[in-house]
């Protein structure tokens, strides 16, 4: 009662609010009517059983402790990721998922030329594995949104995502969705798997971040702006273990859209996602992206049961406060995306860390920031600048975030305007964002550093042109349209003027743009639209050719053997270990479904503490040889090995090639100072044993080649894991000198489960045989 029915066209995607507002009542009932953060609002609500997961009425004594079971309500995957969940999900033998789903084709598309030339040429390059894609789409009824359709957080933003949704991505930046309101988290394919067969999902009760937004946004400050600036303050660890959820009257000033660009780069301060409380831009973006109806149901929601916001006095565990109105526009990088640098300080900055002078390349759009916000104070600029005589002094790159935003830009001329101003407008995907950028100007070998502008998210070395030289200075959209025309890092737009022709001088005025185009959303192409609820065909046969070097089937890893763990240090990696160094995107991305030879790219990016080498491991007898060659060889030898590694190991996104490759090599610890979550919980995922440090300080006693043993691992399974808990691990020197080390480790028992079934996946599968 009190809430709205929700027609059939639009009940899949829909929020099952009754369901969850009743959840949240036995939840109230066992906390004693606890004040809840919005965060813990909708995660509880999707609590598969409240009085399992919730164990004390104190819900502070369970934040960072306790494992919640959850029952999310949509799943989406990218064409990278989704090859490998589709894999898995095959080997359940499963006719359909348990709930809606999506693929969309986003990363194996090049940005080079523009998407006439570069959509058909990604296709053909690609055919097998959207083929692939499309073929289990159809079989198992998952929504399929084809190459050139978008970027999978757009489309989630424009169809799925809701106040008060819970959905898991398997990509880093799935929280996204959380600028609409909704808990969206990244993740790896096998825990996707989880969803998508109706499996509890399992996550460690997050601890609580509140962001207080105060004052309001002003000329050229963007919401870009706020998530740099956070990101500079929290550090790439400062958000670990927390969901990020915003409060305060300055979230008033936020477009839905900026809300998303603020959530979206959650990832990059390594929090579980970030969310906002419903606004009435919310409702506005709803409208305008044609389901007033779930406008309506969340506003009911919102008004009858206090869903979709904080109750009053909630408690968060830390708070952080931003005033919008004192905020400026921040430059972040290179290399990563905490080094934050206001506008003004940026120029002094390059001179102070000998960063190139000139700019060599501006990019904008992708799925962070190609709202029509965005496209509209960018345009607003190139607009002044055109005016003036102005052209472009370096390449200029627009990435529209989906169809719906092209066929939006190009029907109210912002695509024109761009492109008659030396735009380069690439196909609806990730392109350059994840080093599908075929970059002419500068050779990927180039010695030399190089900066770009992008208005993207992450900036790992090479993350863009595969250029490890590249330095990617990431900021908004504005900042990034008003730095081609000078293309000089000493340039801020907000004081300085460009010398033009005749000697004058031309002088920005702050960008204005509108937050929703005045006459609506256009579709655009009907052929990038897959019905909204297929209808899943046992006939339909998934082919995977055994001589294919883009696919192939898994074969289930090994159970564990029931004794210790047994192995050598194969390597002590120096410094940080992302995913990008770990599992390296680029080139590889296209091995994403054949883990044979996706895992020749394990580490490559990692450093050698022991000798400063980029992708040098060293055999028992000295012989140099590439890190995966050496897993290779001690795969083969029988040699069952460990990585050792510093802080926030995993950093930046959920690619459980990261897991598989070490898993398919043979590694079977990874112990670390510390892991960034997802990381971790893909290894667990995998099989793979994470492990960190009791005391920092042993890193430096161990070196490569060492034997290292568990003492206590059968012990720890015989008791679940106990929820966490250390393990003794010996180390043995070769020259026989041994010691023993305290290792942390954070299994569940679920996650025991999956150790002892070799994988996640084949505990399900044997769950759902028996
Ligand atoms: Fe794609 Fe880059 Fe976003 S890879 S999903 S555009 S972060």
């Amino acid at each position: 009662k009190n809430l709205v029915q929700i027609p059939k066209e639009f009940q899949s995607r829909a929020v099952p609010y009754a369901k969850l507002i009743s959840k949240l009542e036995q939840v109230k009932a066992i906390t004693n009517n606890t004040p809840l953060t919005l965060a813990e609002k909708i995660l509880y609500s999707h609590l598969c059983d409240p009085e399992e997961s919730l164990t004390s009425s104190n819900l502070h004594d369970i934040r960072g402790l306790e494992y919640l079971k959850l029952n999310p309500d949509r799943v989406a995957m990218q064409d990278a990721s989704a090859q490998m969940a589709m894999l898995q999900f095959m080997t359940t033998g499963l006719p359909q998922t348990s709930v809606p789903a999506s693929i969309h084709c986003d990363h194996l598309i090049v940005g080079k030329d523009g998407e006439s030339k570069d959509l058909p040429s990604s296709i053909t390059t690609n055919k097998e594995v959207f083929d692939f894609l499309q073929s289990c789409a159809d079989k198992y009824g998952i929504q399929f949104w084809g190459p050139g359709s978008g970027i999978i957080h757009q489309i989630v933003l424009e169809n799925f995502s809701l106040p008060g949704l819970m959905m898991l991505g398997t990509d880093s930046h799935t929280p996204n969705a959380g600028g609409l309101g909704s808990i969206a988290i990244g993740v790896g394919g096998a825990d996707a798997v989880d969803a998508l067969t109706g499996t509890p999902w399992e996550l460690k009760a997050p601890k609580i971040l509140g962001v207080k937004l105060t004052g309001k946004l002003h000329d050229w400050t963007s919401p870009k702006d706020v998530i740099t600036k956070l990101a500079g303050v929290l550090t790439v660890r400062g958000g670990t273990g927390y969901i990020v959820e915003y409060f305060g009257e300055g979230v008033e000033s936020l477009s839905c859209t900026g809300m998303a660009t603020i959530c979206n780069m959650g990832a990059e301060i390594g929090a579980t996602t970030s969310t906002f409380p419903y606004q009435e831009a919310h409702g506005r973006y709803l409208k305008a992206t044609g389901r007033g109806i779930l406008a309506d149901a969340a506003e009911a929601a919102l008004n009858n049961y206090n869903f979709l916001k904080a109750d009053q006095g909630a408690q968060y565990d830390k708070v952080v406060e931003i005033n919008l109105s004192e905020l400026e526009p921040h430059v972040n990088g290179p290399f990563t995306p905490d080094l934050s640098t206001p506008i003004s300080e940026f120029g002094s900055k390059t001179l102070k860390e000998n960063w190139p002078q000139k700019i060599s390349a501006g990019l904008i759009g992708s799925c962070t920031n190609s709202s029509y916000q965005d496209m509209s104070r960018a345009v607003h600029l190139v607009n002044q600048a055109s005016k003036a005589g102005l052209k472009p002094r370096i390449p200029f790159f627009v990435t529209p975030g989906s169809e719906q935003i092209r066929a939006t830009l190009e029907r109210d001329g912002i695509i024109k305007t761009f492109k008659d101003n030396g735009a380069t407008v690439l196909a609806n995907a990730c392109g350059p964002c994840i080093g599908q950028w075929d970059r002419q100007d500068v050779p990927k070998t180039s010695k030399e550093t190089n900066s770009i502008f992008t208005s993207f998210n992450r900036n790992f070395r090479a993350r863009n042109d595969g250029n490890r030289n590249t330095m990617n200075f990431l900021t908004s959209p504005e900042m990034v349209t008003a730095m081609i025309y000078s293309g000089d890092a000493q340039f801020n737009p907000i004081t300085d003027s460009i010398k033009l022709d005749d000697g004058s001088d031309f002088k920005f005025v702050p960008p204005q743009g509108l937050e929703l185009p005045e006459d609506g959303f256009l579709l655009g192409r009907k052929e990038f639209y897959p019905p909204v609820d297929p209808t899943p065909d046992s006939s339909v046969e998934i082919k995977v050719s055994p001589t294919s070097d883009r696919l192939q089937l898994l074969e289930p890893f090994k159970p564990w053997s029931g004794e210790e763990l047994k192995t050598n240090v194969l390597m002590k990696v120096e410094g940080k270990c992302t995913t990008d160094h770990i599992s390296a995107a680029g080139v590889w991305l296209k091995y994403k479904g054949h883990l044979e030879n996706i895992s020749y790219n394990t580490l490559i990016g990692a450093q050698n503490k022991e000798t400063g080498e980029v992708n040098k491991a060293y055999d028992f007898d000295g012989t140099a040889y590439g890190i995966p060659e050496l897993m290779m060889k001690w795969k083969q030898d029988k040699i069952p090995w460990t990585v050792v590694a510093e802080h926030n190991y995993g950093e930046g996104s959920a690619r459980e090639h990261a897991a598989l490759s070490p898993k398919f090599l043979g590694g079977q610890i990874i112990l670390v100072k510390s892991f960034a979550r997802i990381h971790e919980t893909n290894l667990k995922k995998q099989g793979v044993l994470p492990l960190t440090f009791a005391e920092e300080a042993d890193y430096d006693r161990i070196s490569s080649g060492d034997a290292l043993e568990t003492l206590s691992l059968v012990d720890m399974v015989a008791k679940d894991g106990a929820n966490g808990g250390e393990l003794d691990v010996k180390i043995t020197k070769p020259s026989g000198e041994s010691f023993t080390i305290k290792a942390k480790h954070t299994m569940s028992k679920d996650q025991i489960a999956f150790f002892k079934a070799g994988s996640a996946i084949n505990h399900i599968g044997e769950t759902s045989r028996a």
